[in-house]
């Protein structure tokens, strides 16, 4: 069932656990999300930045798929999609597309200009039962090898990001994209609880979730954080199975160069990174 993200985060947040923004790049992608959000009864998120709906030949397609395969695979579980780290043109393409979902992402932006866009992509976006999410702070990350330690958001500015109306808010505390250097500090949670203080019921995301450990996890969702972000660990998992099943030569015997069954081994790597993130998250049969 496509769903705007609202619902399932505000029980997330009331129910202290967090639910999973799965990145998606292709068929596979999406089709092992939704199966194994179906199979775990979990509530779950596909997020689809530009670059992959760009790749997946365009936003429309992607919500036209998402839309047929939650039609016939019988998904019954609540299936948001959202774009992530949306530029404004691209967040109002995405309402427009048929997305459940979206994130504005105006944190380069001055606070002023970040308030103005957020503002009114809250207001198109609500007018469609469409919910949102906008970002405070940057999430660092690796850049052709310069690591950038992104930006701490300021409490203040979060509350009055907050109070446009928003339905999850991403604050940068010290997390980064991709994996995460072997001297990075961990997460601030100083500036998550303050941020958690001043923005009271709202559900906060933390974004940069794939190699944060896991007692850092469940400290983040007892302070607030309702969805977590994972895109690189699936990346990974799907290409060391690839991998694997290349170097055994597994190709080369039979049929084994099929893409059914060539991308098989990764796609059951894909399944078994969400399973393992959707236990640890605790959204598990929280349908
Ligand atoms: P990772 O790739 O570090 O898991 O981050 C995902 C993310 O935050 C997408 O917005």
């Amino acid at each position: 069932m496509l769903v705007s993200a609202k619902e399932m985060l505000d029980k997330a947040k009331a129910g202290h656990y967090a639910v999973g923004q799965f990145n998606i790049n292709n068929l596979e992608w999406t089709k092992a999300v939704l199966k194994t959000a179906q199979e775990l009864n979990s509530p779950v998120i596909l997020g689809v930045s530009e670059g992959a709906g760009k790749y997946m030949c365009g936003f429309k397609t992607v919500a036209d798929m998402v839309k047929a395969m939650i039609e016939s695979l019988n998904i019954t579980v609540p299936v948001a999609l959202h774009l992530d780290h949306g530029t404004y043109d691209g967040a109002k393409a995405c309402i427009e597309a048929g997305f459940s979902s979206i994130m504005f992402d105006g944190s380069h932006y001055s606070i002023d200009e970040n308030i103005e866009k957020t503002r009114e992509l809250v207001a198109t976006s609500h007018a469609k039962g469409i919910s949102i999410e906008a970002e405070v702070g940057s999430i660092g990350g690796e850049e052709d090898g310069v690591v950038g330690m992104g930006e701490v958001a300021d409490p203040d500015e979060c509350k009055m990001i907050a109070d446009l109306g928003v339905d999850m808010l991403a604050a940068g505390i010290g997390n980064i994209h991709g994996k995460y250097p072997e001297n990075w500090p961990g997460l601030r949670f100083d500036a998550l609880d303050a941020i958690q203080q001043k923005t009271g019921a709202m559900p906060l995301v933390l974004h940069g979730g794939t190699g944060i450990p896991a007692d850092m996890i469940k400290k983040a969702i007892s302070l607030g954080v309702s969805k977590i972000n994972v895109n690189t660990e699936c990346q990974l998992s799907f290409a060391a199975a690839t991998r694997k099943y290349i170097e055994e030569g597994k190709d080369l015997q039979g049929k084994g160069f099929d893409p059914r069954k060539l991308l098989a081994p990764g796609f059951d790597a894909i399944c078994a990174t969400i399973k393992e993130k959707m236990e640890l998250f605790g959204s598990v049969d929280k349908a």
